[in-house]
């Protein structure tokens, strides 16, 4: 028998290496025992042959998708339960993997749609809170994470706080961010993190904003933020306050909705004229726009496209090549791209209204090519009538802006998009905002890895919009 030990729970390095040695020696699963911890570090009984000597296994890629967020689930079985798929592989099974009815692999899925769903959760619910120290600002956040994600989950916060010092205290671990370097310290207590701060407001407000009476669906609430988070979430002292007050506040929101039902928005590229007031009404006055010069070189105006009572609206910059042809918003590779994250996080398009801070695709012409021309500030000033009037028709709780363009229009501040990301905001008439990157960005970043890592920060962003208004989820 041999007995692996491996010091970090979530080392997957520490597993392979130990795991290559094992098959190379021929070591069947069940003559392996896998411990955790540092304590008696070293391994006892029959030593474990060192890797240096073993071949590269050649695994498919399905394993080393399962076995990354597998190795930081917290079932002591994980490494056991790694080495028999690997054995398995190895050993006449090479399509185990696909087989997704098979226990073995069932179970390794459920373990690692867990320990995603956990670090989902630390991006969408952990809260900082600022700290004066000696005249310098700090943000300290606690989280109780159920599986070990605290390194798995650095980068999305450093990359979305890299500019600021923070700290995220855990019982297990600690990550603490200077502006250019990480440090990982041992497990903390939630008395070492502090409790109030003058963000905590801020959240409340937002958060009671963005909450609708009319939809409150107890039991999807908790499953999206489920209780065991509340204690750190400011905005969680009004969700009892919120449900207990939302039947009444339904019945007022009733009686005091004077106008007919808005009527459904027209399909796209009809501009026949609508009644004023709708956005039917809205898209013919559009169609006939010479507020800028954009208008001229363009196919059509792009409108927005959505249910007229969606609670969320997405703010975009300007339609590209392929929307302008085809009047419709967010349809070519930006927009495909958009879909995606979007089902990632589990939203569902058809229940958000998607539209764009100026409604005429600005270009040059090279070659055959049309190339995008981002539009400048009068163009975006311009058109900022129309996205606010189909704000002001809209009404919705949320919106968010996707990119800096979208960010300017809606909030007025033309700045760096990092001093607006990932803050509760208010836009124009105290609506609740968010800021994120906007999907092309994602699609011009030349490094995979940088674009795979970017891609995950703004699916978490995407997944906080989610969480923030549940009627927009997916089902
Ligand atoms: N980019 C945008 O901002 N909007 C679109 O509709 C398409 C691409």
């Amino acid at each position: 028998m041999r007995t692996v030990r491996l010091a970090r729970p979530d080392d997957l390095d520490a597993f392979r290496q130990a795991a290559r040695g094992l098959i190379a020696a021929g070591a069947a699963p069940e003559t392996v025992s896998w411990l955790e911890g540092d304590e008696d570090a070293l391994p006892f009984g029959d030593p474990v042959p060192d890797d240096t000597t073993a071949p590269p296994l050649s695994v498919p890629k399905r394993f080393h998708e399962l076995a990354e967020p597998v190795i930081c689930h917290r079932d002591p079985e994980r490494f056991a339960l790694l080495y028999i798929a690997l054995w398995r592989l190895g050993h006449g099974e090479r399509s185990l993997l696909q087989d997704a009815t098979h226990p073995l692999v069932r179970r390794l899925e459920r373990m690692a749609g867990a320990v995603d769903r956990d670090e989902h959760r630390m991006t969408a619910f952990l809260r900082f809170r600022r700290i004066e120290t000696d005249g310098a600002e700090r943000f300290i956040a606690w989280f109780e994470p159920e599986h070990h994600i605290l390194r798995r989950a650095a980068p999305f916060f450093i990359g979305r706080f890299a500019a600021m010092r923070w700290s995220i205290l855990t019982p297990d671990g600690s990550l603490h961010w200077d502006g250019g370097t990480l440090d990982i310290g041992p497990g903390m207590r939630r008395e070492d993190a502090p409790d109030e701060d003058s963000l905590e407001e801020a959240w409340r407000r937002y958060y009671a904003a963005t909450f609708n009476p009319a939809r409150a669906n107890p039991a999807m609430l908790r499953s999206e933020m489920p209780k065991r988070y509340w204690r750190n979430l400011p905005e969680a002292a009004l969700i009892t306050e919120l449900l207990d007050g939302a039947p009444a506040r339904t019945q007022a929101m009733i009686a005091a909705t004077a106008e007919p039902p808005r009527k459904a928005i027209p399909a796209p590229g009809l501009h026949e004229p609508g009644p004023a007031g709708t956005l039917a009404g809205l898209a013919s006055e559009i169609a006939a726009c010479r507020r800028c010069p954009l208008h001229g070189p363009a196919t059509q105006p792009v409108l927005g496209e959505g249910p007229p009572d969606a609670p969320v609206v997405f703010l975009g910059e300007q339609p590209g090549d392929q929307e302008d042809l085809a009047g419709r918003v967010f349809v070519g590779p930006a927009g495909q791209l958009f879909d995606r994250a979007l089902a990632e996080a589990g939203i569902d398009r058809t229940r958000i209204y998607v539209t764009n801070a100026v409604k005429h695709f600005k270009y040059q012409v090279r070659g055959k090519r049309r190339i995008h021309q981002r539009p400048n500030s009068g163009e975006v000033e311009a058109c900022r009538w129309w996205m606010e009037r189909e704000l002001s028709l809209l009404r919705p709780r949320l919106a968010v802006a996707l990119g800096a363009t979208a960010a300017r229009s809606l909030s007025g501040h033309a700045g760096p998009l990092s001093a607006l990301r990932g803050r509760p905001l208010r836009f124009r008439d105290d609506l609740p905002g968010l800021v994120t990157v906007h999907p092309s960005y994602l699609l011009r970043l030349p490094d995979p890895a940088a674009q795979e890592a970017e891609h995950r920060r703004f699916v978490a962003e995407l997944r906080q919009v989610a969480a923030l208004v549940p009627e927009i989820r997916r089902g």
